[in-house]
């Protein structure tokens, strides 16, 4: 894998990619990766002659007392997994690369950006429509593979992409999880046992409202009741938010259809997980 550190170069090498005419797949990362990344790439890989992955622990997504400063960073060992997983261009700017001196352009989504995530973490999606913006705008690709676990993000994402008049086709992999469904996050290792232990609520209570829209319960607000009381059941998780939404404005809906999405936010001690889940009432195809 080549490692680029700088705009200029990063450009340079799209440009080169461009002129022999290889469609560009983007992967872009906070590092500390996982097997959930690693899927993201092997979606890319399949659809683009060249896998650029960005690793860039972005400053502007996280709130004042947020994990910016103990998020976990290792580049020799993402490096090595990103080439195993077959990234051709690993590129890992400074934050000073990125945001120099008198940097003063952000992003602002409005509506969806301000919900859930948006409410909880103020200026969350500002950073992330910022920071994906200057990616896109860096590397130029024609398509970019973001996980499904981030389901609020990616719909901030599309809004953008819509907005401004992108040229990026946006596509989403589905969230892989560990053998007891907890959904694969750089914030797991924060996790001391029996938090960790305990984070299994989400997958499962959402595996629940699952269930019982199978069985055909299609009143949202009951689901999104089934959804808390679910993980009110184990003490250590404390509730942020669980919710039926739909998934491209993110606001709560009355009744489940096809693509609805069940929404949780819960901490475990110090640190905030999230989960979701794809609602498909009997007799309907949800899209993923
Ligand atoms: O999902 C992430 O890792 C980040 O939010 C992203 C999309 C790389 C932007 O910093």
């Amino acid at each position: 894998v080549r490692s680029i550190d700088t705009i200029v170069d990063m450009k340079a090498a799209v440009r080169t990619a461009r002129s022999k005419e290889q469609r560009v797949g983007f992967v872009p990362t906070m590092g500390a990766l996982h097997e959930g990344h690693l899927a993201l790439v092997r979606r890319a890989k399949g659809l683009a002659d060249l896998v650029v992955m960005s690793i860039f622990v972005n400053p502007a997504q996280f709130g004042a007392g947020e994990d910016y400063d103990r998020y976990p960073r290792d580049l020799a060992r993402d490096a090595g997994l990103a080439a195993e997983a077959g990234v051709d261009i690993l590129f890992t700017p400074s934050a000073r690369e990125i945001y120099p001196n008198g940097y003063a352009s952000y992003v602002t989504v409005e509506g969806i950006g301000d919900r859930f995530e948006g409410a909880s973490r103020p200026g969350h999606f500002r950073g992330v429509a910022t920071v994906v913006l200057k990616l896109f705008q860096i590397v130029q690709p024609e398509l970019a593979v973001f996980g499904q676990k981030d389901a609020q993000q990616l719909a901030v994402i599309r809004r953008i992409v819509h907005d401004l008049n992108l040229d990026v086709e946006v596509l989403a992999a589905q969230t892989v999880r560990e053998k007891d469904g907890l959904a694969l996050s750089s914030r797991n290792v924060y996790l001391p046992p029996q938090q960790r232990e305990a984070a299994r609520v989400l997958s499962a209570s959402l595996r629940e409202v699952e269930g019982r829209v199978a069985e055909g319960e299609t009143d949202a607000r009951r689901i999104a009741a089934l959804l808390r009381e679910c993980i009110a059941r184990e003490p250590l998780a404390a509730l942020d938010y669980a919710e039926v939404v739909a998934p491209d404005e993110f606001k709560p809906v009355d009744r489940v259809a096809p693509g609805s999405l069940a929404i949780v936010a819960a901490k475990f001690g110090a640190t905030r997980l999230i989960d979701n889940a794809v609602l498909n009432p009997p007799g309907a195809e949800g899209r993923p």
